[in-house]
């Protein structure tokens, strides 16, 4: 499979306003059972948002607002309490596994530690040809050669195949990740702090390389982060999650330059700075409540 199959569907990017989503989250509940609590705690309530083809949104919000379990749901990986998924229009909210797994060709993940999704005791191209063989059927050398490919893609030699997890520094082993994810022509790639974990330099590198695969092909992103500086550099747009609710969001230019509410303002000041004062104040502005009446901004 050459890396420079067309991908399905119209790929003009962000200009396309009116194109239907790729990925349909509508009014989603997700509820999480607490062990001993006779009350579960509600992890997203009525969450919406949609990803058209070839369009970056960054979901962003701090530690504990609803980020991570909004990418699992898109995954199946937590039920659905209430609303819908939808993929290109079809209903992808409870599938079986069969039906789950012939999805993950269109959409995948990167997690935030790569180190946890290898295998140390096997080479990083023995756990990426079997992802590849499961999803898509490749007899083992064309796994091999688009999986050189693909490394080449991420800027890494092709010859990374036969190396062990443990060889590869943080950063080299998520563009690995990164390449894996690639193997069968997704059409969305959720990143879920993707690139939180690496050392600046390398974070602009995997950024850079994250833009580029979407200029070359077509994909969208699901970029969620708690960090909104990443998503300025990346996203077409954003949306704005707290305690499990979306409270803002709109293109990168509203969200980021004329925030609407004092939580995102929040977000925005909170890039890390060394002033003890200054991490005081602005710890105390992410507590103080939401503005009340703040109308949600759905810009398109
Ligand atoms: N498996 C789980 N069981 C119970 N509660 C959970 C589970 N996973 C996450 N939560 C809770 O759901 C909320 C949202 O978590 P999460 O989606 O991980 O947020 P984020 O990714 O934005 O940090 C948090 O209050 C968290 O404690
Ligand atoms: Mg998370």
């Amino acid at each position: 499979m050459p890396l420079t199959e067309p991908p399905a569907g119209p790929l003009t990017g962000p200009a396309t306003g009116s194109a239907r989503p790729l990925l349909e989250v509508a009014g989603v509940t997700v509820r999480y059972q607490g062990r001993r609590r006779l009350r579960s705690t509600s992890a997203l309530t009525e969450v919406s948002l949609d990803v058209r083809p070839g369009e970056t949104v960054g979901l962003v919000g701090e530690s504990g607002s609803g980020k991570t379990t909004l990418g699992k749901a898109v995954l199946g990986l937590v039920p659905v309490a209430h609303g819908a998924v939808r993929l290109d229009g079809r209903d992808i909210t409870r599938l079986g596994g069969r039906e789950r797994r012939a999805l993950s060709r269109d959409v995948q993940v990167v997690f935030q530690n790569p180190y946890l999704s290898f295998n140390p005791s096997r080479t990083v191209g023995q756990t990426v040809a079997e992802t590849t063989t499961m999803l898509r059927d490749m007899r083992p050398a064309q796994v091999a050669a688009r999986m050189a490919e693909m490394l080449e893609a991420v800027g890494l030699d092709g010859a990374a195949a036969g190396r062990y997890p443990g060889q590869f520094s943080g950063g080299q082993l998520q563009r690995i990740a990164i390449a894996r994810a690639l193997m069968p022509s997704p059409r969305l790639l959720i990143c879920d702090e993707a690139v939180s974990a690496l050392d600046l330099s390398v974070q602009a590198q995997v950024l850079n390389l994250l833009a580029d695969l979407r200029e070359r092909h077509g994909l969208a992103y699901l970029f969620i982060t708690h960090d909104l500086a990443v998503v300025r550099h990346l996203a077409d747009r954003v949306v704005v999650l707290r305690r499990g609710r979306v409270v803002e969001s709109g293109t990168v230019t509203e969200v980021c330059e004329h925030p609407r509410h004092s939580y995102t303002r929040a977000l925005l000041a909170a890039a890390p700075v060394a002033d003890p004062g200054e991490q005081a104040r602005r710890r105390e502005l992410r507590r103080s409540p939401a503005t009340a009446g703040t109308p949600e901004r759905n810009a398109r």
